[in-house]
């Protein structure tokens, strides 16, 4: 805190949800092959979450499930179709707004015939404010951009007024599953954890920070990450409060 009270700049965020932002690192990348083509037209539209008018029924669109989670920027999108698989009484919603990465996913609703995955291709700052509150379990963000220029910072995906919207879906007990292999994004994240008043942590113990989750397999951009020498990721678990 600085000394008359305030806020450190970094924590002061604008809350207009629907301005364009910069969180992005890119929205696309080659030209789509025709086959990922015809996935976007056929498979997208019936997966793709509506905002409606910023009001999301969960219920309505996971009618029988009792689990939901939640994955931000899910890149290839192997970690979110394996957890569909792997759990197919649960539903499964996963942001990203990279098209490469959406065809990727896709290919693997299509060759696995998931069905209890559901998209929403854009930014996830747009989703967590239109969604109900209390209504999601789970929220994982492995690997986001780190930006690692001190001037674009503020870009990162963590912050306090993300931290709030995620805080306000998630259901009480409901987890932040983080991960990521940039040491100063660990502590960034750490920071904004330790001054938010609804997420709790056991940090006690840095020599945990580096075991990965239950069931963990390297992600793609984890392995890139060891690949060029970055071998010690940091994996962390918030708890939201009973509130
Ligand atoms: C470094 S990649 C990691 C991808 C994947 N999680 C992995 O571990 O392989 C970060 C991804 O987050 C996506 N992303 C960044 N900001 C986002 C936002 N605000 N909403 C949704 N996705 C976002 C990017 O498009 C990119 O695909």
């Amino acid at each position: 805190m600085l000394k008359n009270g305030q806020t450190p700049k970094v924590f002061q965020e604008p809350r207009d949800f629907h301005a364009p932002r910069a969180f992005f690192g890119r929205k696309s990348g080659k030209r789509m092959l025709r086959g990922q083509q015809e996935l976007f037209d056929e498979l997208l539209p019936n997966l793709e979450i509506d905002l409606a008018n910023n009001n999301i029924d969960i219920k309505k669109i996971f009618p029988n499930r009792e689990k939901i989670i939640l994955e931000i920027g899910y890149g290839g999108g192997e970690h979110l179709a394996r957890k569909a698989i792997e759990n197919p009484e649960i539903g499964v919603i996963g942001c990203e707004g990279f098209t490469g990465g959406i065809g990727k996913l896709l290919q693997q609703i299509k060759t696995h015939n998931i069905k209890n995955i559901r998209l929403f291709s854009d930014d996830a700052i747009k989703l967590l404010n239109a969604m109900d509150n209390k209504s999601i379990d789970e929220i994982y963000l492995l690997y986001p951009d780190p930006w690692p220029k001190k001037k674009h910072n503020k870009r990162r995906f963590v912050s306090k007024m993300t931290l709030d919207e995620m805080a306000k879906v998630l259901k009480p007990k409901g987890q932040f599953h983080f991960a990521t292999d940039i040491e100063d994004y660990a502590n960034w994240t750490l920071a904004h954890i330790l001054r938010h008043k609804y997420f709790t942590h056991n940090l006690n113990k840095p020599l945990f920070w580096h075991q990965p989750f239950i069931g963990w397999q390297a992600t793609r951009y984890e392995k890139k990450a060891k690949k060029e020498g970055r071998d010690k990721s940091f994996y962390f678990t918030f708890e939201k409060h009973l509130f």
